[in-house]
């Protein structure tokens, strides 16, 4: 039997509805506007299309949102010294500086100046350190989406071997911290698999649940995974096609077709993990403007 779709689109406007009715009750209650700056450095055409996107999403949800565009050649103290201001800015409760940044600028000092209270991608060492030790953080948004998906698509990772093939540090590390808590929608049995591995499939076979975030377009194939596995695809990969209008075509980290004759659920590319970063970026943001998760604890 084909594998079921699992319809990231219709789970994350799930998620943004609930949040605009939360964000809606915020403003009515205590006359509080989410507000996020955006900060993008340089040309780079997929991070101008996520800003973009992210702040369409803002827009729908009535948030107040800034995008600061910087040519490639900013100094780092000129963002730093942005950072700074957003950082003292009451509109603004969440801060998203869009990655990669040039070479010349180092990305660990920039995440490290914003406010852990305002950072809305949870990349700061402190919601990081926070993440693995089980007490209340900003969840970075793609591992945070991707835990989203399987409960409501009725595949909860507890007591299921959970292979990652991908060490990022944007996915891969932070899934697998998320989904081996001791908490509810995780308590699973981890494994992550990475390009040191000489044989990939040795690992993604054994998996109840595959996370594929390597990078590494179609590389997973249906003789790779178990019968009746549930595949989450975290690949954005443009592939040339000089049959489609734009010269290419977007694909992700599994091959699609093979795989879903073998899973028992799949999440396409698009229309699968991508639309529930937004979702979590809109819905970080309004857990910073209700400052709820740094007063609980
Ligand atoms: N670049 C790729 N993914 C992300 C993300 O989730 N947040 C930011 N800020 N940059 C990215």
């Amino acid at each position: 039997m084909p594998a079921t779709i699992i319809d990231g689109k219709k789970i994350a406007e799930d998620i943004k509805s609930e949040t605009k009715f939360e964000a809606d009750k915020l403003k009515a209650e205590r006359g509080i506007t989410p507000g996020l700056a955006f900060i993008l450095v340089g040309e780079n055409p997929a991070s101008q299309s996520y800003v973009k996107m992210k702040g369409k999403g803002c827009d729908e949800m009535g948030f107040y949102s800034i995008t600061e565009k910087l040519p490639a050649e900013t100094s780092e103290s000129k963002i730093l010294q942005l950072i700074n201001q957003f950082n003292h800015d009451p509109k603004i409760h969440g801060i998203l500086v869009q990655l990669p940044l040039p070479k010349h600028i180092d990305e660990e000092i920039i995440i490290s100046a914003i406010d852990y209270r305002k950072d809305v991608d949870g990349f700061h060492p402190i919601n990081i350190g926070r993440m693995v030790i089980g007490s209340p953080c900003l969840k970075p948004c793609t591992p945070a989406g991707i835990q989203e998906l399987l409960i409501r698509s009725g595949n909860d990772p507890a007591g299921k071997h959970v292979v990652i093939v991908g060490r990022s540090n944007i996915v891969g590390k932070p899934i697998a911290n998320i989904l081996l808590q001791k908490q509810k929608g995780a308590n699973a049995i981890v494994t992550i698999a990475h390009t040191g591995a000489k044989d990939i499939s040795y690992y993604s076979r054994q998996a109840d649940i595959l996370i594929a975030a390597m990078g590494k377009p179609e590389c997973i194939t249906g003789d790779m995974i178990k019968s009746g596995a549930v595949v989450i695809d975290v690949g954005i990969n443009r592939v040339e096609d000089i049959s489609t209008k734009s010269g290419y075509r977007i694909v992700g980290d599994v091959h699609f077709e093979s795989t879903s004759k073998v899973a028992s659920a799949i999440t396409p590319v698009p229309g699968g993990v991508g639309p529930m970063t937004i979702a979590m970026v809109l819905r970080n943001t309004l857990l910073c403007a209700q400052d709820k998760i740094y007063t609980s604890k």
